[in-house]
C-alpha cells in the first residue's frame, strides 16, 4: 500500500525554497498536495507551477513578520514551515571576524526561532495546529572545521527544535532533519567534477550523495498526518527509533507557572529592552503638547522614525502654529533622533493625505499611526450650539477616519503588491466616550465613535495586515490640568501618576511588532495602570418567538435588568 501523505489544501513555507536542498524540498510538498510560498532575498527567474515566492531576507524579523501576515492574508492559514536557508562560506575560525561569525548564526539559529516564532503564533490558532521542521547538518554534529560558526549554529538549532517542541506541543511538532552530503547543482563548489562527487559518495555508506528530493520526501513525510506522534526528534534519531514521541503534557504542567508567566510576559512586552520598534515608522497626530507629544518621544527613544503632526491650535481648536511641533522635532533629534514636522490639519482630507505623504516621502515607509490630535468644547447639551457639536466632532471622529482611510489605502496597496505590511492603528477614544462624561455630550460622541471605528477597522483592515487598537488614557495636559485640577495634580514627590509620559509605554508597545496578535481592543491606561476595557456585549435576554404587544414588556425589561450587572456611572454624573 502506498504511504499518502495526503497534505491537500494544506499551506506550506519553505524558506530559501529556490534551489538545492529547498528545491527538493518544495516539490515533495507539492508532490504531496500542499500549496508551498519559498522566499528569498531575490526571486529566481522561474518558479514551478502551485508555487508562490515572496522577496524576505529571513534574518530580518520585520521581514519575517510581512512574509508570515502576507500568506494568512493570501491563504487563511499556515500549516507546514520548513526552515531550509541557511549555509555559511569556508573561512578559519581563527582569522575570521565577528561580524562574519554573527552573520552565520544569525542566518543559521536566529532567523530559523524568528520564522518559527511568527509561523508558531498562527499554527496555536489554528485547530488543526501545524509543523515546523528544520534542516540541520551532520556538521552540527561533528568537528566543523572551517565552518565552525555554522556547525555550531546548527547544534543549537537541534537543541532549539527540542526545546520548542515541548514548548509548543501538543498543537505544534517541531522536527529537525540532520542532512548529510547532497548532489545539488552545487555539488562541483563543495566535491568537485562527476569523478570527485563519486569519489566523496563511495565514502557514505549508501555509496552515494543524497538527492535533494529525498530530503524533501523525509521533510514531506514529518509535516504529514502520518508524523503525527513524532516530534522534538531529528531525522537520524527517529531511525534509530530513540526519541521518536510527542513530550507528554505533564512536562507541561509541572513547570513553574510563576516563571512561565514571568518569561512570556518579558518576551511580549520588551520589558527592559529598548529599540522594540527600531526603524518603524511612525506618525503620531496632535503631537506638540501632551499626551502625542510623549508618544512621538518615546517612540523615537526606542529607536523609531516619528512623523510629528500638530496644527498647533489653542485648546478650543482656534488659531494654527507651526511651534510645537517643530519644537518637538528639535527635541528628537537633540537626543540623535530622527523626526519631521508636519503641521496639517488631520480632519482636512487632503491634509491627512499629506501627513502619511510625509511620512512615505521622508522615510520612505508607514508602519504606525497614532490618531491623538483633538481639542475640547465642553458645554451642557443644552447650551452646546451647532458649531461646538461640529467642531468637536470633526476634529475626534473625522481626523480619526480620514488618517486611518489614507494610510489603510496605503497598506492595502502595499498588500496587493505582494508587500504586506506589519503595520498597526492605535486610536485615542476616553472614558468620556466608553462610559459617558457629564458636559461633555460633543466630546463623548466623538470618542465612542472612534470605539466603533475601531472595531470596524480591526476587522477590515486585519487582510492587510494592518492591527487597529485604542486607548482611553488619563493625564495631565492643558486638556485636564484646570477642569479636573485636583485629579491632575502632581504629588510633592513619589510616583507622579498623571504624567502623560506614563501612557506612552502601552501606545510604543502596540505599535511595535510584538503585538501583532491583539486587534479590535481598547485600553484605559494611565499612572501605572492598564486596563482592558469589555464594551458592549450580549446580556440577558427573552425571546417570545412572536411579536410584543407594548404592555407586555414592562416586566420582560424588568426582569432582563434585575439579571444584568449595574452600568458604571457616567463620569460627572
Ligand atoms: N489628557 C487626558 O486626560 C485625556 C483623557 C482622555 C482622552 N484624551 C485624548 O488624548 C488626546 C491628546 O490630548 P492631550 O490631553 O494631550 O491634549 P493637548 O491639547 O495637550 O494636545 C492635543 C494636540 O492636538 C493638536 N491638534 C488639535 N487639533 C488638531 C488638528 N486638527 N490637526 C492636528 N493637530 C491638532 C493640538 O494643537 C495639540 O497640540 C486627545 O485626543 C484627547 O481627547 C486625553
Amino acid at each position: 500500500m502506498a504511504l499518502d501523505l495526503d497534505l491537500d489544501g494544506a499551506v506550506a513555507l519553505v524558506t530559501g525554497g529556490v534551489r538545492g536542498v529547498g528545491s527538493g524540498i518544495t516539490r515533495a510538498l507539492r508532490a504531496a498536495g500542499a500549496r508551498v510560498v519559498i522566499c528569498a532575498r531575490n526571486e529566481p527567474d522561474t518558479l514551478d507551477d502551485g508555487v508562490e515566492f515572496a522577496t524576505c531576507d529571513v534574518r530580518n524579523p520585520d521581514d519575517v513578520g510581512r512574509l508570515v501576515d502576507g500568506i494568512v492574508a493570501r491563504h487563511g492559514r499556515l500549516d507546514v514551515a520548513v526552515n531550509n536557508a541557511g549555509g555559511a562560506p569556508f573561512a578559519d575560525a581563527a582569522d575570521a571576524s565577528p561580524n562574519f561569525h554573527s552573520k552565520v548564526v544569525a542566518l543559521n539559529l536566529l532567523a530559523p526561532l524568528t520564522v518559527a516564532q511568527r509561523t508558531n503564533a498562527v499554527m496555536q490558532r489554528q485547530d488543526s495546529g501545524g509543523a515546523i521542521v528544520n534542516i540541520s547538518s551532520v556538521s552540527g554534529a561533528r568537528p566543523s572545521p572551517g565552518t565552525a560558526a555554522y556547525g555550531a549554529a546548527k547544534a543549537g538549532l537541534e537543541n532549539l527544535t527540542t526545546s520548542l517542541a515541548v514548548e509548543w506541543a501538543p498543537k505544534v511538532r517541531v522536527n529537525a532533519v540532520r542532512v548529510g552530503m547532497v548532489e545539488t547543482e552545487r555539488a562541483a563548489m563543495h566535491y568537485g567534477d562527476a569523478e570527485g562527487v563519486a569519489a566523496v559518495g563511495a565514502t557514505v555508506p549508501v555509496g552515494r550523495l543524497a538527492r535533494p528530493d529525498e530530503i524533501g520526501d523525509c521533510v514531506a513525510f514529518l509535516a504529514s498526518a502520518r508524523a503525527s506522534y513524532v516530534s522534538g526528534v531529528g531525522a537520524d534519531r527517529a531511525r534509530r527509533g530513540r526519541g521518536a514521541r510527542l513530550p507528554r503534557g505533564g512536562q507541561r504542567r509541572h513547570r513553574d507557572p510563576v516563571r512561565h508567566r514571568a518569561g512570556r510576559s518579558a518576551a511580549e512586552q520588551g520589558a527592559g529592552v529598548s529599540g522594540i520598534v527600531r526603524d518603524r515608522v511612525v506618525v503620531v497626530t496632535g503631537a506638540g503638547r501632551g499626551i502625542g507629544r510623549e508618544h512621538a518621544l518615546a517612540f523615537a527613544r526606542e529607536g523609531a522614525k516619528v512623523v510629528v503632526n500638530d496644527v498647533g491650535v489653542a485648546l478650543d481648536g482656534s488659531g494654527t502654529s507651526g511651534g510645537p511641533a517643530e519644537q518637538v522635532v528639535a527635541e528628537i533629534a537633540a537626543s540623535g533622533g530622527e523626526a519631521v514636522a508636519n503641521t496639517d490639519d488631520v480632519a482636512d482630507w487632503a491634509g491627512a493625505e499629506r501627513v502619511v505623504g510625509t511620512a512615505l516621502a521622508t522615510f520612505g515607509r508607514l508602519d504606525v499611526l497614532v490618531n491623538n490630535a483633538g481639542f475640547l468644547r465642553d458645554r451642557m447639551l443644552v447650551n452646546l450650539d451647532e458649531q461646538e457639536w461640529d467642531a468637536v466632532l470633526r476634529v475626534h471622529l473625522t481626523g480619526h477616519f480620514a488618517m486611518l482611510r489614507h494610510a489603510g489605502a496605503h497598506w492595502r496597496a502595499e498588500a496587493k503588491a505582494g508587500r504586506t505590511p506589519d503595520a498597526r492603528i492605535i486610536n485615542t477614544s476616553s472614558g468620556a466616550g466608553l462610559l459617558g462624561s457629564v458636559g461633555q455630550g460633543n466630546y463623548s460622541a466623538a470618542k465612542a465613535g472612534i470605539a466603533g471605528l475601531t472595531l470596524v477597522a480591526s476587522a477590515e483592515l486585519a487582510r492587510y495586515g494592518v492591527t487597529v487598537n485604542g486607548i482611553a488614557p488619563a493625564a495631565r495636559t492643558r486638556m485636564t490640568e484646570t477642569a479636573f485640577a485636583d485629579d491632575m495634580a502632581a504629588p510633592d514627590g513619589g510616583f507622579d501618576a498623571m504624567d502623560p509620559g506614563n501612557v506612552s509605554p502601552l501606545v510604543v508597545w502596540l505599535g511595535s511588532a510584538g503585538s501583532a496578535h491583539v486587534t479590535g481592543r481598547m485600553f484605559e491606561v494611565d499612572g501605572g495602570r492598564v486596563c482592558l476595557m469589555e464594551g458592549w456585549r450580549h446580556g440577558p435576554r427573552e425571546d417570545k418567538g412572536a411579536r410584543w404587544e407594548p404592555g407586555e414588556l414592562g416586566p420582560v425589561v424588568r426582569k432582563l435588568i434585575d439579571a444584568a450587572p449595574e452600568p458604571e456611572p457616567v463620569y460627572g454624573a
